[in-house]
């Protein structure tokens, strides 16, 4: 989603603003821009597209501050006038935002009957209308009182057109981090911007004022607050593609390290507070591939715990009829611990029951800080829009918590578990190639599977989708002939996942209803194929071997891999899929 950076800095704020801009293309966008000051005045050039079309639109003259923005429309279409930053109609005042205000029509009726004219159609122009508005002389007043007029989610930085080197920045519930250095100072919605070093995590409700070598916070009361910098910008190499064509590749074959990484740092984490919850059922929450590793641990909760347990869309859990007691144990997970939908669900069950697990990738994230216990899925930084170490960590670290409540032998050989798979996944090479060319230019794939099979159907046909734009969709083997059979004509892919031996025959009986009526069978098994299996399939993978319950972690890869190579061969870029963004901070 959106993407702020701000920078002043004693040579080249405006170079600085487009590599940081740079660095959050991740987030998923569709136009961009920036603002630069230069003899008191606010200088702002946007464009549709990639960072590379700004950067040739943007003057090499050089400037001290400067706020930039990559934007992923919500309100208002796709266009330069609706790209940020945007002015004040007095163009006193430049902002950046990231976030929804949710009362801007009400702000806009009501101002626009004062006279001003708004020139957007976003509800980002009435922050900078209502800076353009308040006449305070000390800016802080000036955004604190701005604080008390806007609801919504938001963090935004605004610069004014006077002579002074300074940026002004607030928070709500929208992430936004702050580095500041005798050299540099930088504000951004995520520290991957950041040079290393330490830097300050802005909290809702806080105001900043940054100027070179200085930051200063305030409350809404236009109060100081003494600020630590609690945080410490960590080189990761994923920041850097290495010798991959894309992160997304570079990511799928990080799955090895990652679990690796994680299993040591599940052996060095105090488990304590887990081992002495006491729950009656667990409600597994998350969104996307996210709530795909919820799905099977919700499985990995009945099999090994025998606990009533449910998994559910981070966006449903809120607006059903979940039944929460102060005995239920809610696990949130989420790669960025900044999904909205998510960080909502999590504060709606901690109305509840003070039984709350966060599993992240950034454990310093909003959704972090409303668990009362944190896990690692230590998957390391992820660029790629489609999630792949990611997913597969958060299927580990389930997997890993479940036998961590399971009893303490159960933990070290879970431990054991995740390292071997590591290395089976090392030596688990698969040319999908052949694969790919068979469904590249597919109208629509179907996938199908029975149990933890399902769910390694349902994030095989998200992956797909996502990157391919093909019509891909999921369904358990035995609801084929409830009705999705009359979508199979001559030809069409199906991608079989039948790697539990115990309900094996009845997935393969599914399967072969499909094919008598036109359907090309792809199968996914655990072990090396039967000679029938030979004949009515086009292709047969099988996986290593490896504990049952981790079976959907090397099931996933061939499904990763094959998404990707398909995206390429439809001509898409893979890390970046239209419509989608990486972290998705609005409901
Ligand atoms: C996965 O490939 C997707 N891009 C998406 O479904 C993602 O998993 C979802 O948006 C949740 O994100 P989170 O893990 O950061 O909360």
């Amino acid at each position: 989603m959106c993407g702020i950076v701000g920078v002043i800095e004693k040579e080249n704020a405006t170079e600085k603003v487009l590599q940081g801009l740079e660095k959050l293309q991740y987030r998923g966008y569709d136009s961009a821009g920036i603002c630069f000051k230069s003899e008191e005045k606010l200088n702002v050039i946007k464009s549709l597209g990639t960072i590379d079309f700004l950067r040739e639109k943007v003057p090499k003259n050089k400037s001290n501050v400067a706020i930039g923005h990559t934007r992923w429309a919500t309100h208002g279409k796709v266009c330069e006038t609706n790209a940020h930053p945007i002015l004040s109609e007095n163009k006193n005042w430049a902002v950046v935002h990231n976030g929804i205000i949710e009362n801007y029509k009400y702000i806009c009726d009501d101002l626009q009957e004062k006279g001003v004219h708004f020139s957007t159609q976003t509800d980002t122009e009435t922050i900078s209308a209502l800076l353009g508005q308040n006449n305070f002389l000390n800016p802080i007043k000036n955004i604190a009182f701005l604080m008390q007029q806007i609801k919504g989610s938001y963090a935004f930085c605004a610069v004014k057109n006077d002579d002074k080197q300074q940026i002004f920045a607030a928070k709500n519930k929208s992430p936004l981090y702050v580095f500041c250095s005798p050299y540099i100072s930088m504000l951004a919605s995520d520290p991957i911007c950041f040079p290393k070093g330490e830097y300050f995590k802005m909290e809702d409700g806080e105001i900043c004022k940054l100027q070179i070598g200085k930051v200063e916070f305030f409350d809404c009361k236009c109060q100081q607050i003494k600020k630590q910098p609690n945080l410490e910008q960590q080189f990761d190499a994923a920041e850097d593609i290495g010798q991959f064509d894309h992160y997304m590749l570079k990511e799928i074959y990080q799955t090895s390290p990652a679990l690796r990484r994680l299993a040591i740092n599940f052996l060095n984490l105090d488990l304590s507070a887990l081992k002495k919850l006491s729950f009656d059922k667990v409600k597994l929450v998350g969104c996307g591939s996210a709530y795909h590793s919820c799905m099977i641990g919700c499985e990995y909760f009945k099999k090994v715990l025998k606990v009533d347990s449910e998994a559910l869309q981070a966006s449903e859990f809120r607006y059903g009829s979940t039944l929460l007691t102060k005995k239920t144990l809610c696990i949130f997970v989420s790669q960025s611990g900044e999904t909205a939908d998510t960080i909502a669900a999590a504060e709606f069950a901690s109305k509840k029951t003070k039984n709350i697990v966060v599993l992240t990738n950034v454990l310093h994230s909003t959704l972090a800080k409303l668990g009362k216990i944190i896990l690692p899925i230590s998957a390391g930084v992820e660029m790629a829009v489609a999630s792949t170490k990611a997913y597969s960590c958060q299927v580990a670290a389930l997997y890993l918590l479940v036998m961590t409540l399971k009893s303490e032998k159960m933990f070290y050989k879970a431990v054991s578990d995740v390292f071997l798979l590591s290395k089976k996944l090392d030596k688990f090479y698969i040319n999908m190639a052949e694969f790919a060319q068979e469904i590249s230019f597919a109208q629509s794939v179907f996938f199908i599977g029975k149990g933890l099979d399902y769910v390694t159907a349902m994030e095989g046909a998200l992956k797909l989708k996502e990157i391919s734009y093909i019509n891909c969709n999921a369904y358990p083997a035995g609801e084929l002939k409830h009705g999705i059979l009359t979508l199979i004509e001559k030809d069409v892919p199906l991608i079989v996942v039948a790697t539990q031996p115990k309900i094996y025959e009845k997935t393969m009986n599914s399967a072969l209803e499909a094919k008598s009526r036109g359907a090309k069978l792809f199968l996914i098994s655990a072990s090396p194929p039967k000679a029938f299996e030979l004949e009515d399939f086009e292709m047969c993978l099988s996986l290593p071997k490896c504990p049952p319950l981790l079976r959907p972690i090397l099931a996933i890869l061939p499904l990763q891999k094959l998404s990707y190579l398909v995206s390429i061969q439809r001509g898409n870029n893979p890390d970046m899929p239209r419509n989608l963004a990486k972290s998705v901070t609005v409901e």
